[in-house]
């Protein structure tokens, strides 16, 4: 198979200003911490609404509707973005062997997307809400998110594009893909069904939004991220450049195609929702390509799984990617729509992706540069890492296995013609279930969130 190293990590000697800021690395990672912990707080507090037991009731301004939105907000534009771009001022000067384009720019964008996320939630807890799915953000935001996506842009991509050598490296074609389209998938989401395509066309633009955003922005920086950390981490080159490639093309040709199978069965006119259910079959093809390539890469190598706690995140995570996709590729079928569809499988689904992979990937990367970018050297406690690394693992297992199962149950009984009432009580253990792994993850999360704070603490006394 042709292996291929990344790029030497040459750095330009006329040039005093430090390589990799670490200020950003850290900075970054500390507000999507805090995102992170703010978001699934709000999580486990709607998780209490479906079993009636909300535990701030009648505050209208932190009703359980506005909640819910602020969960997904919160995790995908303060706790995935904000960690992805500390990651990126990690990896991209190392891989390059240039530097990022400004420090003041890195200041600016730091401050200016906390400020933006804080203002959304503000904004949708005290009704401003925007009707569109992963676009609640006030419809007076998104022209500023835009400015801020650029400014990412305009942060990395020169970087990227000054990269010597004859062949790109897989994670540098991963970063340029999610650095250009990220702003365009969010225009189309966010000002074509609210200004342009209203009805079933606007409908078809909000799928394809949401599962572009994923695929588009998460995906590409995920999985270039784990083409840079896991070769460094296991000290060994990709198994196979090509099949590397064959990812990201297979990526870059089929995801933006698939957005309509959040909508099938719906008005949307029938070629586009089968042109959507086969372009995500083709993609769990190429998904499977990509997780061969990292096995591969692993064998002899396998003793990091156990010794490695970042290794074992990001192995974890690509093991839970495969299921994701393997689950996709039956769930898109009309078949399997006719009974999960609108159930709590979908829900299951969603947080096998979004935290069982990517933000698995992002612990990862905390676990193994957190101690770095806090000149700490080590963690506080490498016990406290592997509790937080048990409890979020057992957690989201356990939240993703009952409510698939919760979906099966609620859609045979929907198909049956039961009363809908008697679908809401079948669902109740189950939403206890997701109530106490909901609990477990909140515990890993708080555990980890100390394990910082006392390591950034032990690097200033250094
Ligand atoms: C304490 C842990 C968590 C709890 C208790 C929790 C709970 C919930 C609940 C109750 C919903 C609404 C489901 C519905 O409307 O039927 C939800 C939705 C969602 N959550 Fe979480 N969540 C947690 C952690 C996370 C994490 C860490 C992520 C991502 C990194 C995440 C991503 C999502 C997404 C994407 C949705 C939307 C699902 C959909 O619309 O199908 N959650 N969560």
């Amino acid at each position: 198979m042709s292996t291929m190293s990344m790029p030497s990590q040459a750095i330009p000697k006329d040039d005093a200003r430090p390589f990799v800021e670490y200020a950003f690395v850290k900075g970054h990672f500390a507000w999507g911490y805090f995102w992170f912990m703010f978001a699934i707080i709000g999580g486990f507090l709607y998780a209490g609404q479906f079993l009636q037991a909300y535990l701030l009731p009648g505050i209208e301004w932190l009703s359980p509707g506005r909640v819910r939105m602020i969960h997904t907000q919160g995790v995908a534009y303060g706790f995935i973005a904000n960690c992805f771009l500390g990651a990126l001022y990690w990896a991209v000067p190392r891989l390059t062997g240039q530097r990022v384009t400004h420090k003041y720019l890195g200041y600016f964008i730091l401050y200016a997307w906390n400020a933006l996320t804080l203002i959304s939630v503000v904004g949708i807890l005290f009704g401003e809400a925007q009707a569109l799915e992963w676009g609640e953000n006030p419809v007076w935001i998104d022209p500023v998110v835009l400015v801020g996506l650029a400014c990412a842009a305009a942060q990395f991509t020169p970087a990227l594009w000054k990269t010597k050598g004859k062949l790109h490296y897989v994670s540098i074609w991963y970063f340029s893909g999610a650095l250009a389209w990220t702003g365009l998938v969010y225009f189309m989401g966010n000002f074509g069904p609210e200004y342009w395509a209203v009805g079933t066309g606007g409908a078809a633009l909000t799928g394809l939004y949401i599962h572009d955003l994923v695929g588009l922005f998460v995906t590409p920086i995920g999985w270039g991220l784990m083409y840079y950390f896991v070769p460094i981490l296991i000290n060994k080159p990709i198994w196979s450049h090509k099949l590397s490639l064959l990812g990201f093309w297979g990526l870059a040709f089929f995801y933006p195609l698939q957005g309509i199978h959040h909508f099938l069965y719906s008005p949307i006119p029938m070629y586009a929702q089968y042109g959507a259910v086969v372009t995500t079959i083709a993609i769990e093809i190429v998904v499977t390509t990509v997780v061969i390539n990292f096995f591969a890469t692993l064998r002899k190598r396998e003793a990091f799984m156990v010794n490695s706690l970042p290794v074992r995140w990001f192995y974890t995570g690509m093991i839970l990617y495969f299921i994701t996709c393997l689950q996709c590729s039956f769930q898109v079928t009309l078949t399997f729509q006719k009974i999960i569809h609108f159930t709590d499988w979908v829900v299951g689904h969603a947080h096998l992706v979004m935290f069982g992979v990517f933000g698995f990937w992002i612990m990862g990367m905390i676990e193994y540069l957190w101690p770095k970018v806090t000149k700490a050297g080590e963690w506080y406690s490498n016990h406290l890492s592997h509790w937080s690394y048990w409890l979020m693992g057992i957690g989201l297992i356990i939240m993703f296995s009952t409510l698939t199962i919760a979906g099966l149950v609620q859609g045979y009984l929907w198909r049956d013609l039961a009363v809908f009432e008697a679908s809401i009580s079948a669902s109740v253990p189950f939403w206890w279930a997701r109530y106490f792994s909901g609990l477990m993850i909140l515990i890993g999360a708080f555990i980890t969130a100390f394990n910082m704070y006392k390591t950034a603490e032990m690097g200033r006394a250094k």
